[in-house]
């Protein structure tokens, strides 16, 4: 029997063109590498965002109100997430929602430890999938949390169906959102091609992770890390490109890989501010302030959701 990344990449591998879900990056060694990436010089968007958090996260605050609750779309940003719980006034309560039970529970016990009385209510679930949430901890607003700007490594139709359902669960409350921005191709370049080769390990690691869970047997050296700017579709796209032709087995199935050959990994949507906020707006939000950088790199949205449904 194989597991859901087993099923998924046997039919991945299967289609064509050749592709499999960036969710299959984050076993324990992939978010190690991602927690890499974050710090490395190239990639802009961690730092950035963060920043942008630390300078304004006090209008966030006043626009949360008294007792509000913290929902996070996934658990791997609490230092972010600890930024918020600090500065808003006395928070009710911090939900983070992921899909890894591990995850949750340590960063769960670590704020626990760091903020006494803050209810922490972790809810193990897949947040792209519909879920239900714990019923609202008291009178306060509801307020999403999905930074990093993971919403552009949806396709543009999962990212509508996201901003819908979460536009249903945070009614009443708000959305603080996280995401990209178009900028010069040589910088987006530069972020997912890191010169120490993070981001190639970080690529590869699904291979590996086959290994090692699937039994399957892809010789790393026979694939590429290609990253690249997709201008009309504003995403970078990265794939893993085998460099000769070859024959890998996965999950008892052969497949040949012809020289140059790829397996397509991830996309990630890059955004303008009005585009993001015309894609709210569809989902039933009402868009309300937005902070940018000097530089224009990346915008946090700050998305009304509306007690009655649609704007
Ligand atoms: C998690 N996500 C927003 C990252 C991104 O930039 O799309 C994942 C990543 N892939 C390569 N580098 C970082």
């Amino acid at each position: 029997m194989l597991s859901p990344f087993g099923r998924d990449l046997v039919a991945g591998l299967s289609a064509t063109p050749r592709g499999v879900s960036p969710k299959y990056f984050y076993d324990a060694e992939g978010s190690r590498l991602f927690d890499r990436i974050c710090d490395l010089p190239e990639y802009y968007p961690t730092r950035t965002e963060q920043s942008v958090l630390e300078r304004h996260v006090g209008e966030m605050a006043a626009l949360a109100g008294r007792g509000a609750e913290i929902v996070e779309f996934g658990a791997g940003s609490l230092r972010k997430a600890r930024l918020l719980l600090r500065a808003f006034d006395a928070p009710a309560r911090y939900v983070p929602i992921d899909i890894s039970g591990e995850h949750l529970r340590d960063a769960a016990a670590l704020l626990r430890g760091e903020f006494a009385g803050l209810e922490v209510r972790p809810v193990v679930a897949d947040y792209s999938q519909a879920f239900e949430p714990p019923p609202p901890a008291g009178p306060g607003r509801r307020i999403g949390f999905f930074p990093g700007s993971t919403i552009g490594n949806f396709t543009p139709d999962e990212a509508l169906v996201f901003l819908r359902r979460a536009a249903g669960l945070l009614r009443g409350g708000a959305l603080l959102l996280g995401a990209d921005l178009v900028k010069d191709p040589a910088v987006l370049h530069a972020a997912y091609n890191d010169a120490q080769g993070v981001t190639a390990a970080f690529n590869l690691n699904l291979l590996a992770r086959a290994n090692r869970e699937l039994g399957a047997d892809f010789q790393l050296a026979r694939f590429a890390h290609s990253a690249f700017y997709n201008a009309p579709l504003r995403r970078i796209e990265m794939h893993l490109v085998s460099r000769v032709r070859q024959e890998v087995n996965v999950g008892g199935e052969r497949f040949l890989f012809e020289e140059g050959e790829s397996l397509h990994t991830e996309n990630s949507y890059k955004f303008t501010v009005a585009g993001l906020r015309e894609l709210a707006q569809r989902a039933g939000f009402r868009p309300g302030p937005v902070w940018t950088d000097p530089a224009r790199l990346f915008s946090v949205h700050w998305l009304h959701a509306p007690e009655g449904g649609n704007a």
